[in-house]
């Protein structure tokens, strides 16, 4: 199935936030308003098939050395077709071409499609900065089912 990675425009926040929404609904990707989507739409990168967007992918810099793989989803219907792959790839291209030694990471239910694009397992506690902004708030941080990984082929 042929896909472009590209970057999206503020008319597509709406199917971004749809895209997004069924995995808000089961818990497992932290929502997104439209504010945040809107002023943050240069960290996000979409992958198109014809005129419709399959998946989304954005980042979270928690500084210049540490940023955050987040609000990755990719369409049911479009599942196992490399989508996510594509979209980690172009994400990471990304940081490792405009920041210096960054660390990569992020908190996933799914770390074995994250070891397939080429990250590895690490203990939750080397990402302070995460645990005290999100988990706090989290319902889930004392039972947190999510595993850490970082990206390790720079
Ligand atoms: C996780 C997700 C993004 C994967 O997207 P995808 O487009 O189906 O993944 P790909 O087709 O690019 O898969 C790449 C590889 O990972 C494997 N893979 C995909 N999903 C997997 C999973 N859930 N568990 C283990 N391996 C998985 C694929 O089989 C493929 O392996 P291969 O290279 O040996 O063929 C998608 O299932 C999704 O959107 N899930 C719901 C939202 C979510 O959990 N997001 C992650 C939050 S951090």
């Amino acid at each position: 199935m042929k896909y472009i990675i590209g970057k999206p425009v503020p008319s597509e926040i709406e199917i971004i936030q749809s895209i997004l929404k069924p995995y808000v609904d089961d818990g497992v990707i932290l929502e997104r308003s439209r504010e945040d989507i809107e002023n943050n739409i240069n960290k996000f990168f979409i992958a198109k098939i014809k005129n419709n967007i399959a998946g989304v992918i954005s980042y979270y810099n928690y500084s210049d050395k540490l940023i955050e793989i987040r609000s990755l989803a990719v369409k049911k219907e479009y599942f196992k077709k490399g989508i996510g792959a594509a979209l980690v790839k172009a994400a990471v291209e990304i940081l490792l071409n405009n920041y210096n030694n960054v660390k990569i990471f992020a908190l996933t239910y799914h770390p074995d499609f994250f070891k397939k694009c080429g990250f590895v397992e690490v203990l939750k506690d080397t990402l302070p900065e995460k645990i005290w902004k999100d988990c706090r708030n989290c319902a889930h941080q004392f039972e947190c089912g999510e595993t850490s990984l970082i990206y390790s082929k720079q």
